[in-house]
């Protein structure tokens, strides 16, 4: 019987694809490597009881090399043993030096523990479709040691015949919009709705490529699946929605919509529709207001609006650009944005909703003091860094 070993099994990623895994198949056993226990209980409790005992929780932090032949010696069991690797810091902000042990270092040492389980193993390693490991020019240190870990699997563990997943930014899935964390699009999603600003940084025509999870999910199950069964292999699945794309605008207003319907269900005003502009048109805006000598609300909401723009920079490099990987080896289209992103937001606003009121609120009556500072307004503290999206 194949065993699977999947990485990242109380991310979001990770998560909907352990039950959408064992749910499929009811002799399947699925190793779940978590960085906590605490992780591991959430995963547990997450699966229908009945599904429970196929999945076998083991605690590693992968950077920590000194342990994997002692993880390795847990894989037990005689059949093939595929690996799936979903585990990796996701931060846009960090460097690649920061990212280096958890990104690249702990991608070796799941190879390694791959391969001292002796069992014909295989591996998919996860990654992002807006870089390839052939790539040299990066958008942040994510970008960097994503593309850096695949390179060095594909060199040193060709032996796990390894096959690379990519994917563009995962939403929550398409048919009731949850999803377990919230990064990606959603820090995004945040700003929007409690600040309502003026404008964001991007570029309205490019296409946003956003995929739903349970697709995404699907794809690398089948995928998966194919792998066990003996047939059709491919070093490399391109997850992404490609020409189907929809233009940024396009996505924007989709997000508006249903943050108007929110806004104003909770008796918050909806000032106006953001605007998408250059960074030449921004840092125009931002000089002009403070030369010409703009009446106060006008300078404070500048420099509210710039404020919330640093917040964002990690964003403007995808809003600005379409470059992302074409679908490949995919066995259905992506949906369209339209079909699934209301379903998203509705989720979310749901789930967040009585956050984003009292931050609304909150930023609201800041804004009518004289000298509001970035506390009292709280774009220190929430929604903050683009990390703090959970
Ligand atoms: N989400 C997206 O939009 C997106 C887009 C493209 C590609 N991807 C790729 O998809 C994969 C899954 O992403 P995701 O969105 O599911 O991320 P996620 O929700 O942040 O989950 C990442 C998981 O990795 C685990 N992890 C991180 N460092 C670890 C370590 N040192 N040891 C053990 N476990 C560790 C985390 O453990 P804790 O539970 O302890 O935090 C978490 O469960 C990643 O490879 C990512 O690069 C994601």
């Amino acid at each position: 019987m194949t065993q699977i070993v999947l990485t990242g099994a109380g991310g979001a990623l990770g998560s909907h694809l352990v039950s959408k895994l064992l749910a499929h198949d009811p002799q399947l056993e699925i190793y779940a490597i978590c960085r906590s226990a605490a992780t591991a209980a959430g995963l547990l409790d997450s699966l229908p009881t009945p599904n429970r005992a196929r999945l076998v929780p083991l605690i590693w932090d992968l950077c920590d090399s000194a342990a994997t032949s002692a993880v390795a010696g847990q894989f037990i069991g005689s059949g093939p043993l595929l690996g799936i690797h979903c585990a990796a810091d996701v931060s846009w902000r960090k460097s690649a030096a920061e990212l280096y042990a958890p990104n690249v270092l702990a991608s070796l040492n799941f190879c390694e523990a791959l391969r001292q389980s002796n069992r014909s193993a295989r591996i998919i390693y996860v990654s992002t479709a807006f870089t390839r490991r052939d790539a040299t020019d990066f958008k942040n240190g994510y970008e960097e040691t994503k593309a850096l870990a695949e390179r060095e699997v594909f060199t040193h563990y060709s032996d796990l015949m390894p096959t690379t997943f990519s994917c563009s930014l995962v939403t929550g899935a398409g048919n009731d919009g949850a999803i377990s964390r919230f990064h990606g699009i959603y820090p995004l999603l945040k700003v929007l709705s409690i600040y309502n600003p003026p404008a964001v940084i991007g570029d309205p025509r490019k296409a946003l490529d956003i995929v739903p999870l349970d697709w995404v999910a699907d794809e690398l199950a089948t995928h998966a699946r194919a792998l066990t069964a003996g047939f059709g292999y491919s070093d490399e699945v391109v997850a992404t929605a490609g020409p189907a794309a929809a233009p940024f605008k396009e996505v924007l207003g989709l997000a508006e919509n249903e943050i108007e319907a929110f806004r104003r269900s909770r008796g918050l005003a909806f000032v106006r529709p953001t605007s998408i502009v250059s960074r030449r048109q921004f840092a125009f805006l931002n000089r002009a207001v403070k030369t010409w000598d703009t009446p106060g609300s006008m300078t404070r909401g500048m420099r509210i609006w710039s404020r919330l723009q640093l917040l964002l920079d990690g964003y403007a490099n995808y809003l600005e650009s379409s470059q992302v990987r074409p679908p490949k080896n995919v066995t259905r289209p992506a949906p369209l944005a339209v079909s699934f992103m209301p379903v998203v937001m509705r989720y979310w606003l749901n789930r967040f909703g009585r956050e984003i009121e009292s931050g609304a609120r909150r930023y609201i009556s800041a804004l009518d003091d004289r000298e509001p500072n970035s506390k009292a307004l709280g774009v220190d503290t929430f929604p903050g860094d683009p990390e703090d999206a959970r």
